[in-house]
Formats: C-alpha cells, sequence, structure tokens
C-alpha cells in the first residue's frame, strides 16, 4: 500500500479554520509579538504613567502662606465714647457717606443684606431691618465689636483701621435710618467697651510690610551697601595718594577692611578709637598686621585718607 502523502498547503485555511485549537496554535505567535510590542511600549511610557499631572502650584496651595497684607497701621485717636455714643445729625450723615462706601457693596443701599458684593456669601450679610440671628447684636456695643474684630469664617471682616469715631458714625446711621428702632445701649456697657478697647487713651499705628517686601527691602539694602563698598573699593585703587598706598599695603582683603570700616563708624571719631577698633576685630577685619606698625606720619595720613574717602562717598552716594 502506498502510503503516498498527499500535497498538503503550507496553510490548511479550510483546516484551521474547522479545528479552532489549530487555529489558535497558528495565530498565536502574533499574540506575543503583539503583547511584548505592547509591554515595550508601556514600560517606554512607564515615566508618564506614573507622573503627578497635578499641576505644582495647585500641590502646593494650602502650603504656600497667605503674605501679610500690606497694612498702613492707623493711630487712633482718643474719643470720648460718652459723647459720641449721642448721635447728632453730623455724625448720622458722615456715617451714611461712610456707609455708602465701604458697607451698601454688601449690605446694600437700604441694608437689606441684597448688596452685589454679598451675594456669593454664606452666611449672607446681615440685613439690619430684621433683629433676629445677630451673632454680636445690634446695640452700639455690640456692632462696634463686630466692626473691631469681624466676624469669623464669614465675609464680614474687621474695619478697625477705620476712626473710632467714623466707626460710631457709621453705628447711628445704621441704627437710626436702617433699622426698624433703635437698640437701647446702657451707661455701663458703654463704659465696658472704652475699657475693653482702650478707646480714651487711643493708640499708636504699627505698620506691617508683607514678609516678601520686607525680604526684598532688606536684599535690595545689602546690594546697595555692597554697592558702596565696590565704589570705595574701586576708588582706592584708583588713588595713588599717601593714605591710599598705605591702606592698599596693609589689608589682607581691601573689601572687607572698608566693609568693616563702613559697619563700625566709631573710628572717625579718632585715630585712638581706629587703632582700638582694628586690633580689638583683627584679623578678622581685613587689615594685615602691618596696620600696628606705621609711624605716626603714616597713621595720620591714613586716618584722614579714609576720613576723606567715606565722606566723598558718602556724598556721592
Ligand atoms: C464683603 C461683604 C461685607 C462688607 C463690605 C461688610 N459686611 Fe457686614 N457682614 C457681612 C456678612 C457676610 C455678615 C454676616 C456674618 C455672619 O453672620 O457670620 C455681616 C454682618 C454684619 C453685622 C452683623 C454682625 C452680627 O452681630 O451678626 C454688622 C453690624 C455689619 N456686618 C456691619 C457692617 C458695616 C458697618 C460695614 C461697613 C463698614 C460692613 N458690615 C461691611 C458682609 C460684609
Amino acid at each position: 500500500m502506498e502510503n503516498k502523502k498527499k500535497y498538503e498547503a503550507e496553510m490548511d485555511f479550510e483546516g484551521l479554520l474547522k479545528d479552532p485549537i489549530r487555529l489558535f496554535g497558528a495565530i498565536y505567535p502574533y499574540f506575543i509579538v503583539i503583547i511584548i510590542a505592547g509591554g515595550i511600549f508601556w514600560i517606554t511610557r512607564l515615566g508618564s504613567v506614573f507622573k503627578n499631572e497635578a499641576p505644582v502650584a495647585m500641590l502646593q496651595r494650602d502650603t504656600i502662606p497667605e503674605p501679610i497684607p500690606m497694612k498702613k497701621g492707623t493711630p487712633q485717636e482718643g474719643v470720648d465714647v460718652m459723647e459720641i455714643s449721642q448721635s447728632t445729625p453730623e455724625l448720622v450723615t458722615k456715617g451714611q457717606e461712610l456707609y455708602k462706601a465701604n458697607c451698601a457693596s454688601c449690605h446694600g443701599d437700604e441694608g437689606r443684606g441684597d448688596g452685589t458684593a454679598g451675594a456669593g456669601l454664606n452666611p449672607k450679610p446681615r440685613n439690619f431691618h430684621e433683629l433676629e440671628g445677630w451673632k454680636n447684636g445690634p446695640k452700639i456695643t455690640e456692632m462696634f465689636k463686630t466692626l473691631e474684630e469681624g466676624i469669623a469664617g464669614g465675609g464680614m471682616v474687621a474695619y478697625e483701621y477705620l476712626p473710632v469715631r467714623d466707626r460710631f458714625a457709621m453705628i447711628h446711621y445704621i441704627q437710626q435710618e436702617l433699622m426698624p428702632e433703635t437698640p437701647e445701649v446702657t451707661e455701663d456697657e458703654l463704659i465696658t467697651l472704652d475699657q475693653t478697647y482702650k478707646l480714651a487713651e487711643g493708640k499708636e499705628g504699627e505698620n506691617s510690610i508683607p514678609r516678601d517686601m520686607a525680604k526684598k527691602k532688606i536684599v535690595e539694602e545689602n546690594n546697595y551697601e555692597i554697592g558702596k563698598i565696590n565704589n570705595l573699593a574701586r576708588s582706592v585703587a584708583a588713588d595713588n595718594s599717601l593714605g591710599s598706598r598705605i591702606i592698599q599695603n596693609n589689608t589682607d582683603d581691601l573689601n572687607k577692611a572698608l566693609w568693616f570700616l563702613n559697619n563700625n563708624p566709631s573710628w572717625k571719631t579718632g585715630q585712638q578709637e581706629f587703632f582700638r577698633l582694628l586690633s580689638d576685630n583683627f584679623p578678622a577685619n581685613g587689615f594685615s598686621a602691618g596696620v600696628f606698625r606705621l609711624s605716626s606720619e603714616e597713621s595720620i595720613a591714613l586716618h584722614s585718607y579714609l576720613l576723606s574717602l567715606y565722606e566723598i562717598n558718602l556724598v556721592a552716594n
């Protein structure tokens, strides 16, 4: 029996289709290639897969401290609380102006808590026509506390920088024109207010400037000083007078020596003080030991040269 092998196509597509296992056998190398290619692609992109996409600014928003706002500390004049607690037409007129300028944007022109700037606030700005739900309260003393300290956690900030008299003026205006009735206040309550905030004494203003600005100022001042020292050193080098030669020959570090003299101006009072200062701070002050071996003429020449050097450059700066 001849078992002649029939010619078989290298790929028996028909057979493959009928036999799923063989079909799989035929195509699985392609799967492997695709999986490997995908793996390589994924690995090379790992960096961006794991990269934190949130912008740095967003991540750190909570940790960057808010700069302290620039504030001009307002000195407060002492006031007579008993006097300004009495409403007068002048105070009310003044109060109205101030209210329109400072408060109406939130509390509304008529004090109904419906100003445009207050629309998004929660809690809402106080409606002065309603007598319920006040946090500090509607009396002069209570409203003053609100204006002095603000109300924590809401849109009502402190207005402690406005003059005390102006704050009383606004309170009178609100109480008289915007509220259904003017709340009574006792003398004792006014006295307590006076004492709590030392209103009779007044206070001196303390200015606060933002930290960043303060830092910048320090750097600027330092740059200015460094510039000044560089100028001094330049004019020493450019000068061929006896004094100039003496200082150049008796310093290890000319700039340092000039900086030292700049920061310890007592040397200007006389030669004795000059040499005392130099020996007290030797050798950290940039001078070399030779300075103590100068003849008296040389000492005089050096001291007077330095005096004129600093004088001229101070004027020039
Ligand atoms: C930015 C908006 C805004 C401005 C401007 C503003 N307020 Fe207010 N005010 C509020 C909000 C909000 C409340 C409610 C706060 C709360 O209940 O926590 C409030 C509450 C008050 C209260 C009630 C306090 C209490 O006892 O409950 C008084 C009084 C007051 N403001 C007075 C003023 C005066 C006077 C001015 C102007 C110098 C002013 N406000 C400016 C938003 C503002």
